[in-house]
């Protein structure tokens, strides 16, 4: 890493991904610039009025864009509306401004590292291994959302046609005992109520915080990385083998299941397409690329989890 460190204008810095790229980054030798979304005014940009501090990205070296409202929530048409425009307006004004900038922008960052979902390809694919060459698909209200998203992300006559390196990252259940999905889980499990959800046959793509943290650097520090990037562990597991270790982990059984309709009646649209969705994703281009994982299976990775 050269004296000058490069600057990374970063969205979503206060989130659970967002806290732990700041951390690695500057550990790496990066200045970490925060961009406030929902704000209007110096280092802010609030989608939803179209509002951007442009010269905030003055100079940057990449943009790496991860905010967006919390998906797991009751998913009212009002919360529908917030977690899709929180997403496609801002990643849109960004996207735009990087490839168009303004005249006073004259070092727009060249590489854009944008958040994407695994539901890139749709909710359930049964039978199928999802790599980055599979078909991707609309399914479900996350389909839509992470096809607009990427959509987003590449507006027309955008990317790579002007010189900008965007990356998709289309990432699977983050696993971290500080928040998101694990964190939702543990009280039920540490009680000994965990088991497996609908028929467990289910395949969950997952990846540990850690790991995830480390592949958004190494994309952003591979020049070859572009397009999609499906930023998960290498071995999907199905949803009763997650229980199963979830419960080896914190030393209790797991065997009390939860019936898909009991999902369904408890957490409605969003636990249909998150607890019961089937998508077997594999990072092929990182596994190509030479990315390693400190902890690839879930066996390693769960025990680390617990403690980040
Ligand atoms: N965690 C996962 O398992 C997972 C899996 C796949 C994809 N992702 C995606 O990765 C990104 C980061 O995940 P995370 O777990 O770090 O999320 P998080 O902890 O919920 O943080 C989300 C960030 O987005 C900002 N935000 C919240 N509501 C917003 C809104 N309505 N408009 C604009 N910004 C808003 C928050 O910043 P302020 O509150 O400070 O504005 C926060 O920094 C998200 O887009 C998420 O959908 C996460």
């Amino acid at each position: 890493m050269s004296a000058a460190r490069p600057r990374i204008v970063l969205t979503g810095a206060t989130g659970l991904v967002g806290r732990a790229l700041t951390k690695a980054l500057i550990t790496r030798g990066y200045e970490v610039a925060p961009l406030r979304s929902r704000t209007q005014g110096p280092g802010g940009m609030d989608g939803a009025s179209g509002w951007l501090d442009t010269s905030f990205l003055e100079g940057a070296h990449a943009l790496i864009h991860l905010a967006g409202e919390p998906i797991a929530q009751r998913w009212t048409t009002a919360a529908k509306e917030r977690i899709l425009s929180s997403r496609e307006k801002s990643t849109s004004l960004l996207a735009v401004d990087l490839a168009f900038p303004a005249p006073e922008l004259r070092y727009p960052p060249k590489v854009f590292l944008s958040m994407s979902g695994i539901n890139r390809y749709g909710i359930h694919r049964p039978g199928e291994t999802l790599t980055e060459s599979s078909a991707v698909s609309d399914e479900g209200f996350l389909g839509q959302v992470s096809a607009a998203w990427e959509k987003a992300a590449t507006p027309e006559g955008a990317g790579s046609e002007r010189g900008i390196r965007t990356v998709h990252l289309r990432t699977g259940m983050v696993l971290a005992a500080s928040g998101g999905a694990l964190k939702a889980m543990l009280p039920a499990f540490r009680a000994g109520l965990g088991g497996r959800v609908g028929s467990g046959c289910q395949q969950v793509s997952w990846i540990r915080l850690g790991d995830l943290v480390s592949m958004i650097i190494w994309a952003l520090e591979s020049p070859w990385v572009e397009g999609p990037l499906n930023a998960v562990a290498p071995h999907p597991v199905s949803q009763a083998d997650f229980a199963r270790a979830l419960g080896r982990a914190v030393h209790r059984p797991a065997v009390i299941p939860a019936p898909a309709w009991a999902v369904k009646l408890l957490f409605g649209q969003m636990g249909a397409e998150t607890l019961l969705a089937d998508l077997a994703v594999v990072p092929v281009k990182a596994l190509e690329g030479g990315f390693t994982w400190s902890t690839p299976t879930l066996t390693e990775a769960l025990p680390v989890a617990l403690g980040e």
